[in-house]
């Protein structure tokens, strides 16, 4: 007898859709199974004003093939000029449902994040004051810090601080790769959530780089030692309303990936649904996984569940695409190394 199970349609707390040809082929992957998704504001130039996220959005919705249904939600890209006004209205009128920190030269095309908080500390008091959350992408660019240790470091150096002198903002820690980023959010109450993405469920740094080095397996923040994957699998299925799924899917075409100096992304949409639950049944914990992908993100974002439902049918290994195909050029999906025995439908 086949197993299946029915949950609402899932979200994407922190997806990158990118623009022109990559948008076109990419949206239909997340479309296919999500409802909504937190839309990464990480293009070049990047979208920093509701006017700039009005016309994103727009293109967005252009891209979505007919009979698709599909809401993205706007993120502001967060930069020392940043108008408060300007981002309160765009909240006002519904348009954006996140403002995203990047610390300048933290990842791709973060080049107009922030150097010094000091100065984006007006539009910070304003989201409080709003309610509107900060998405941060939780990594210190200094130099001298160890790359694996970015994210521990940003905790206790940025992020507690931050939190400290502005208590009414609610923060999502984005993809934490951490055990210490799952402590942190634990030691908080519910203003504090994080999103998880699934090939941090899957990967840790081996896989990255032994046997040779592996471009698709490469993402900031990059995979970490296996005792923190293990932390992060433990902190998704665990019921715990205050991590939600954040794929971070990330599409590079495959030129960009393999290169000298290959970007960082892993492109997860396609298959997603798929490893998630397998990995769910890995640990026992099927009946969580509404809760991860389903529900606890829209109760962060104040919400209301998809009333669809999407249904997860157990049966021989599927087989997805190697490759998504766009006018740019091929971007390769990411691969979890395992049978996928769970179809969604
Ligand atoms: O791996 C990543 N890719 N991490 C990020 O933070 C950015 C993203 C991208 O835009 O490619
Ligand atoms: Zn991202």
């Amino acid at each position: 007898m086949s197993q299946s199970l029915t949950i609402p349609r899932p979200d994407d707390w922190h997806l990158h859709l990118r623009d022109g040809a990559v948008l076109r082929a990419v949206l239909p992957e997340t479309a296919r199974h999500f409802g909504r998704a937190i839309i990464m504001p990480n293009l070049v130039p990047p979208v920093v004003t509701g006017k700039d996220a009005a016309a994103y959005r727009d293109r967005i919705l252009s891209a979505l093939p007919e009979g698709m249904v599909f809401e993205p939600l706007m993120t502001l890209y967060l930069t020392e000029d940043t108008d408060a006004e300007d981002v309160a209205a765009a909240h006002k009128n519904g348009l954006i449902k996140a403002v995203k920190l990047y610390p300048a030269g933290a990842t791709t095309n973060s080049a107009s994040g922030v150097r010094d908080f000091d100065k984006v500390r007006g539009v910070l008091e304003k989201m409080a004051e709003i309610d509107l959350p900060l998405c941060v992408h939780g990594e210190v660019t200094d130099s001298e810090i160890d790359i694996f240790d970015r994210e521990a470091v940003f905790i206790d150096r940025v992020l507690d601080p931050l939190r400290r002198a502005m208590p009414g903002l609610r923060v999502v820690m984005e993809h934490i790769t951490t055990q210490d980023g799952v402590d942190y959010v634990k030691a908080n109450k519910a203003d504090l959530g994080a999103t998880i993405t699934t090939h941090h469920l899957v990967i840790n740094r081996n896989h990255l780089l032994v046997g040779g080095i592996r471009p698709h397996y490469y993402c900031l923040p990059v995979a970490k030692r296996e005792e923190h994957r293990l932390a992060l699998r433990a902190a998704a299925t665990s019921g715990d309303a205050r991590f939600f799924l954040g794929t971070d899917s990330a599409p590079h075409t495959d030129p960009n990936k393999e290169s000298a100096c290959g970007c960082a992304g892993c492109f997860t949409a396609t298959n997603t649904l798929s490893i998630l639950t397998e990995v769910f049944e890995q640990e026992n914990a099927l009946d969580n996984l509404a809760g991860f992908a389903s529900e606890n993100g829209p109760a962060f974002y104040g919400l209301p569940v998809n009333t669809e439902t999407v249904t997860l049918t157990k049966g021989e290994p599927i087989s997805y695409p190697q490759k998504i195909d766009t006018e740019d050029g091929p971007v390769t999906l990411f691969d979890p190394q395992m049978p996928l025995h769970w179809r969604v439908t």
